[in-house]
């Protein structure tokens, strides 16, 4: 039989366009053909459930989170039993490393035990997490658990960009890998904490491997100068040991263990390139068949994915043909306004079916109860540093095989569950393992990040924000810089704003590009979001949706660019328009992005002029097809090509003219040909 399907034809990227799929989905074919997915026609090979399952905690029983209570369902965690053993080694030693499958209760548990031992003494907790939504689920999950009528920003606080809510009570504070390196930026010894959780260690940024230097420094310093002693906890879902405790001067590890049930895990018969069509087919075939509050979790890969993908469901939903209780569609991804993220972890009305799309955050970041279905793409967008060609790219590639059975896993939080991987069994068994990856940032634990840190003190540089290469000493202009919660280059563009004469309309473009996308494409119908705000509030949402706008996220950058507009205002900066002279404003972009230039070369294709790498306008871009010679850009996107994305059209000559600096000592040369 043929697999394929006739849902919508994936553009060159990968992508399929929400609007060309409006057609059913044909199924799909798992290894399991006989019909309704069942454990006995799919037995797990040994390893497999050894991987998935702790016998000695598999007794069947169903948990059932929301008839139990709250404390109890603490005491069921496998980290409960492990308490005072836990205490006494977090008391005993400066440094540890709790290692545990995810679900045993590190991330919520852990922060609490401490508290209710005193071990923070007179100082607090900092809970760093490497995504913003797991900062504050956390964070609310725990508050609810202290009980008492406790809120967040209690005792329990959380901290992440553009949020801030903690009080003069707060002990506990959950952060973002961010927001603990901002603090650290005005205190290198972070007083303010006695004990420094690096949870999800596992998941490794540029942030956390630099904040894991600043930790370990403020440690030391502090032992020398007898000061307060700052403890610190590494905490990770993986079992890669090694490297953490080398880091860390071989300090101690501890393992717990986890609790998963058994899951049926089903591979499709034919390789499927059309991933995204693959998950909505299969969502239909589970729905169809599985009872009411069996609710379902699909790993997709990234923003534009997963709401396309929602966008099918919710339509195919209304088809009178499709069988099966009512859907509640619900998207995780990092950017997403925080007020939506939340919506997942809402249980599910009674008789109905929730579907999470999600990136890879729902694999060890946070947990969701009810999903007894896994939905696997087995693909994965890695956002990486390259230190050689100084491009931040986010690529599309295959999970390795720890991911996929972290992400199975989910399926067996509460009770027995099923995994559908949208890839054949010879598929799963050429991907890598975990330990084959070398790490994006190229950055190794021993040795220092010498190419970055390089890197990144060049661009301070040309940026003016440092005095010069050999002092770390900010500049009078880098002091002004690092009062804005935003990446360098974008602080600077909201400076060099007052000489252009456009910092309204800076402040709007910085607040856009630091929020999540507003637009819902299709590109033909995208607008000025300029005119949201001369919208009355009751007329705001036909007016998004008339304009294919993404309200929530409209709304949020709204928000963001209040508080940077309040940074401008607190450092004396004047608020003016250029009106509708936007090479103004396009010379202001270009005054910290200046690295960020293509030049258009033979064969359409674009070379970026600080590292000479060949890249293409992404296909959603407005300037898709014009081909103006010179582009600014603020990202860059690999999938098969290399894409730039957000970008605007500049003029060469500009280049020597606001960065002569960069232009010279990076001897850029231009292309005379075109
Ligand atoms: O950090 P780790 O993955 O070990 O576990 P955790 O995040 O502390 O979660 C322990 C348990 O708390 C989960 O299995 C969920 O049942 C529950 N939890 C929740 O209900 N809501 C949250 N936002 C976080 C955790
Ligand atoms: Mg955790």
């Amino acid at each position: 039989m043929d697999s394929k399907y006739n849902i919508g034809n994936s553009n060159k990227n990968g992508a399929v366009s929400k609007f060309q799929m409006r057609l059913k989905p044909t199924p799909i074919l798992f290894n399991n053909k006989n019909g309704p997915p069942s454990p006995k026609k799919m037995k797990l090979n040994e390893k497999e459930s050894k991987a998935i399952t702790n016998s000695n905690n598999n007794n069947g029983n169903m948990i059932k989170p929301n008839r139990i209570s709250i404390q109890e369902q603490r005491r069921k965690l496998p980290v409960f039993d492990k308490r005072n053993k836990l205490l006494e080694l977090i008391r005993r030693h400066k440094t540890l490393i709790i290692l545990g499958e995810t679900g045993s209760g590190k991330t919520t548990q852990i922060p609490q035990y401490i508290y209710s031992a005193r071990l923070q003494e007179n100082g607090k907790i900092a809970v760093t997490q490497p995504r913003r939504v797991a900062a504050i689920s956390v964070a609310l999950r725990v508050a609810q658990e202290f009980g008492q009528g406790m809120t967040v920003g209690d005792v329990v606080g959380y901290s992440v960009r553009f949020e801030d809510v903690t009080s003069k009570k707060t002990k506990i504070k959950f952060l973002t890998d961010g927001m603990l390196l901002r603090e650290a930026m005005f205190d290198r010894l972070l007083m303010e904490y006695t004990v420094v959780i690096l949870d999800e260690a596992h998941e490794r940024t540029i942030h956390t491997d630099v904040l894991f230097g600043i930790v370990k420094k403020a440690q030391k310093i502090r032992e020398e100068r007898n000061l307060t002693p700052l403890k610190i906890i590494v905490m990770s879902a993986t079992m890669d040991v090694d490297h953490f405790s080398r880091y860390f001067n071989n300090c101690q590890a501890v393992y717990l263990e986890g609790r998963t049930y058994p899951v049926s895990v089903f591979y499709t018969v034919k390789p499927h390139d059309d991933y995204q069509a693959s998950c909505v087919a299969t969502f239909f075939k589970i729905h169809k068949e599985a009872p009411p509050n069996h609710d379902v979790l699909i790993f997709l890969t990234g923003q534009e994915e997963i709401e396309a993908c929602a966008h099918q469901i919710r339509l195919l939903a209304k088809d009178p043909e499709v069988q099966g209780p009512p859907i509640k569609v619900c998207t995780l991804y990092a950017a997403q306004p925080s007020t939506q993220q939340m919506t997942v972890f809402q249980p599910s009305q009674p008789n109905t079916r929730k579907v999470v799309i999600s990136t890879n955050i729902a694999e060890t970041s946070v947990t969701i109860s009810g999903i007894k279905y896994v939905i696997d793409s087995g693909m994965v967008k890695v956002r990486s540093f390259h230190p050689s060609t100084g491009l931040e790219l986010l690529k599309v590639q295959r999970i390795s095989q720890e991911q996929a059975w972290q992400r199975t896993g989910r399926a067996g939080r509460e009770s027995e569950g099923y995994c559908y991987r949208i890839y054949t069994r010879s598929q799963f068994e050429l991907m890598k393992k975990a330990t084959e990856y070398t790490p994006c940032t190229s950055i190794s634990w021993t040795n220092p990040p010498r190419e970055a840190v390089v890197a990144a003190f060049e661009q301070l540089r040309l940026l003016g924000a440092v005095e010069n290469l050999d002092s770390n000493n900010l500049s009078p202009i880098g002091k002004k810089m690092s009062k804005f919660p935003l990446d360098p280059r974008f602080s600077k563009i909201l400076l060099a704003a007052q000489q252009y004469g456009c910092l309204e309309e800076a402040l709007t473009v910085v607040a856009l590009l630091s929020s999540e996308s507003i637009l819902l494409s299709p590109p033909s119908k995208r607008e000025q979001a300029h005119n949201f705000n001369s919208v009355g509030q009751s007329n705001r949402r036909p007016w998004c949706h008339e304009h294919f706008i993404n309200m929530r996220n409209i709304l949020h950058a709204r928000e963001v660019r209040n508080q940077l507009e309040e940074i401008c205002k607190k450092g004396d900066l004047v608020i003016s328009s250029c009106g509708s002279q936007m090479n103004q404003l396009r010379k202001c972009l270009l005054s910290g992005l200046f690295m960020n230039v293509a030049e258009l070369h033979r064969d359409r294709q674009y070379i970026t002029l600080d590292k000479r790498q060949v890249v293409q306008i992404h296909p959603s871009s407005s300037l898709h097809g014009q081909q103006p010679h010179y582009v600014l850009f603020t990202e860059v996107v690999q999938t098969n090509k290399c894409y730039l994305r957000s970008l605007t059209t500049i003029e060469g000559e500009w280049l020597s003219e606001i960065a002569p600096d960069y232009v010279k000592s990076r001897n850029i040369r231009f292309n005379k040909d075109t």
